[in-house]
């Protein structure tokens, strides 16, 4: 009984990607969610920065629990950019251009992945430039997808 309630979840798990674009029931709950992960996303982002400038004394535990919240939240919001949840804070090349938006989205996934590499490290200058390549990924995305 136990293996078969471990294999429904795991099959549930593993049907999760494919039924991405159905999560949302209305589009004010995708954009509510991408806003959200985005936020936590800069949430912890931002508390990595004083390390990557030298500020404070690399704390790895800390730094390595941010890292890692930071990876989680940059998988989550692509889904969320659904058909029909055009807002006046972002432009529509999200959809018109879809492939440069996937395209920014990967850039950064691959980013994240050596910030990890750089926060298992434990060298300062590793997690600078680490830290510098995800900020540039943010901004690139955000200069040509975001709207103020
Ligand atoms: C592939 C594109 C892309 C990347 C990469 C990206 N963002 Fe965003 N971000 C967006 C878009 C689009 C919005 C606007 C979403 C909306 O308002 O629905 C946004 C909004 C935000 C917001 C505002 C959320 C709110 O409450 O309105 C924050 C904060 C943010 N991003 C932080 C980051 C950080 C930090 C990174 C990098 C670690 C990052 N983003 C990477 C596309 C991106």
């Amino acid at each position: 009984m136990k293996m078969f309630a471990r294999a429904v979840s795991l099959a549930c798990i593993a049907a999760v990607p494919v039924l991405a674009h159905a999560q949302f029931a209305k589009p004010q709950d995708a954009i509510r969610y991408r806003q959200a992960v985005m936020t936590v996303m800069g949430s912890h982002f931002g508390r990595l920065a004083p390390y990557a400038r030298g500020d404070k004394p690399l704390d790895a535990a800390d730094i390595q629990a941010n890292v890692a919240l930071v990876s989680a939240m940059a998988k989550l919001p692509w889904n969320a950019f659904g058909p029909g949840t055009q807002t006046d804070k972002v432009e529509d090349s999200i959809w018109s251009d879809s492939a440069k938006f996937k395209q920014a989205a990967d850039r950064l996934q691959g980013d994240v992945a050596k910030l990890e590499a750089a926060a298992q490290s434990g060298d300062q200058a590793q997690l600078r430039t680490a830290y510098g390549a995800v900020a540039a990924s943010c901004k690139a995305c955000h200069d040509s997808f975001r709207k103020r």
